[in-house]
């Protein structure tokens, strides 16, 4: 344990043998169980090698111990090896990896005792350790919780709710070219579905600034631990919608709905909690099949990005009734890796040097030399020289993704321009020409 935490805990790695241990904990946390969901089905949901337990360092307290004696756990964590399509140099994109942290669980007789500050210093120094990703990023359960540990809010989620048979109207060429994309329904329950879907997700990723995609490992089981039929009761299944240009699979939408009559009346629910395209005439294409279900009345549309055209087809945010939320929290793990890893805007070189506040990860900390060079790609080295601009780390996780600009961060985060102009420069080199799309669910 970091020397700063509560000394009453301690960290375990753990093993299929703790599976139990880790439902009972996730299950006392999130105060919430899924029917018919097996020691086996958790397994599969998280990646033990990258997992930790936390228990009390003096044993369990009596009437603590399950049956076999084992104390209980006080916490875990658990990550999954992620790709994300951060801003390429120029117009291009690129694809980083990404060490996806999830399942964040404090007993409430542990809460507050500084045992997720030891949690998140822990997972940090691991990934470092390991390697492998130089960037982490989550989803909040809450706002106010992983800024202080150097995340920053790198993409926004709309959420769109459009009425039955709402109209789309795009440019007449891209409507003739949404008419040559044909659509199928397929339901997300057999090897030969998922494999589809897999594949059309990893094509759209591909193209698509924010995208975050499964692992490898558990593209085949992801939808099977979120839809387990006994949680899902009287709900259809999962459904994918494909959509094909010229037999090619261009996206997909993963949808569900629930039925309902309000007077007589058809009023349907419509979730679509993925949708994905290679280009504007498919998801277009898919839009318009998704808002003219039958015995619909309305078609809610989650984790679009904030210039989402499918708001704009229907004359902008208050036609698709849009509200948003904060979506992908990106944390910098190895600074100079991950600055070099995304592009810049490409055109306008630039030299300046950072100073870095970092607490969790300090070998962040201290001063780096930037140099983008005119096609936008970087080179980052550690420096002497005296700062341009001064920023936490933080700040750097929020303008990641190239949505939320750096020079918004100084009003929000406290970034400090010490050369006139470095800020603004900067600021327009990290920015990228769309906003990214939230991240999948994970
Ligand atoms: C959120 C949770 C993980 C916090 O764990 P914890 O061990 O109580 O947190 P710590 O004691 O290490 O707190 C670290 C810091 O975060 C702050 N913090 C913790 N939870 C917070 C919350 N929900 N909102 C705002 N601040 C919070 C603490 O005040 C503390 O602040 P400090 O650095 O200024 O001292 C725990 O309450 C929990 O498991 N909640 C339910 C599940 C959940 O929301 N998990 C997060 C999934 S993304």
């Amino acid at each position: 344990m970091p020397p700063e935490t509560d000394a009453a805990f301690t960290f375990t790695d753990l093993t299929t043998d703790d599976l139990a241990r880790v439902r009972d904990l996730v299950e006392t946390v999130w105060f919430s169980v899924t029917p018919g969901k097996t020691l086996e089905d958790l397994d599969e949901q998280v990646d033990l090698s990258h997992a930790r337990g936390v228990v009390r360092t003096g044993g369990p307290l009596p009437g603590e111990a399950d049956e076999g004696g084992a104390a209980p756990l006080m916490a875990f964590y658990s990550a999954f090896d992620m790709g994300l399509t951060a801003p390429g140099p120029g117009d291009a994109l690129t694809r980083v990896p990404m060490d996806g942290l999830t399942f964040v669980s404090v007993h409430p007789d542990a809460r507050r005792r500084g045992v997720l500050r030891a949690m998140m210093t822990d997972h940090l120094h691991r990934v470092h350790e390991r390697g492998e990703c130089a960037i982490a990023g989550l989803h909040a359960s809450e706002t106010a919780i992983y800024g202080r540990f150097g995340y920053g809010c790198a993409s926004v989620e709309a959420k769109l709710t459009l009425g039955r048979g709402t109209e789309l109207r795009a440019p007449a060429p891209l409507a003739a070219e949404a008419d040559g994309v044909s659509t199928h329904v397929v339901t997300v329950d057999s090897e030969a579905a998922l494999a589809v879907l897999h594949e059309a997700h990893l094509a759209c990723a591909g193209v698509t600034l924010g995208a975050v995609t499964r692992p490898e490992a558990l593209a085949q089981r992801w939808f099977a631990f979120r839809d387990h039929p006994q949680a899902r009761g009287s709900k259809e299944p999962q459904r994918l919608l494909v959509a094909r240009r010229d037999g090619q699979v261009s996206g997909y939408a993963v949808f569900r709905r629930e039925s309902k009559w309000e007077d007589g009346k058809p009023a349907g629910e419509v979730t679509v909690g993925e949708l994905g395209a290679t280009d504007d005439a498919t998801l277009l294409a898919l839009a318009r099949r998704l808002v003219d279900l039958d015995l619909t009345a309305r078609t809610t549309f989650w984790s679009r990005p904030t210039d989402d055209p499918v708001a704009w087809w229907t004359g902008g945010p208050r036609g698709a009734d849009v509200q948003l939320f904060d979506a992908l929290w990106i944390r910098l793990v190895d600074l100079p890796r991950a600055l070099t890893e995304r592009g810049y805007a490409d055109g306008s070189p630039l030299d300046l040097v950072l100073e870095v506040t970092d607490e969790v990860c300090p070998w962040n900390a201290g001063r780096w030399r930037l140099r983008i060079d005119a096609d936008g790609r970087a080179e980052v080295s550690a420096s002497d020289a005296d700062p341009d601009l001064e920023t936490p780390v933080a700040a750097l996780g929020a303008a990641y993704l190239g949505g939320r600009t750096l020079l918004s961060q100084a009003a929000t985060l406290g970034v400090t321009e010490r050369t006139p102009g470095a800020l603004r420069r900067l600021s327009r080199a990290l920015r990228a020409d769309r906003d990214p799309v939230p991240a999948i669910g994970f």
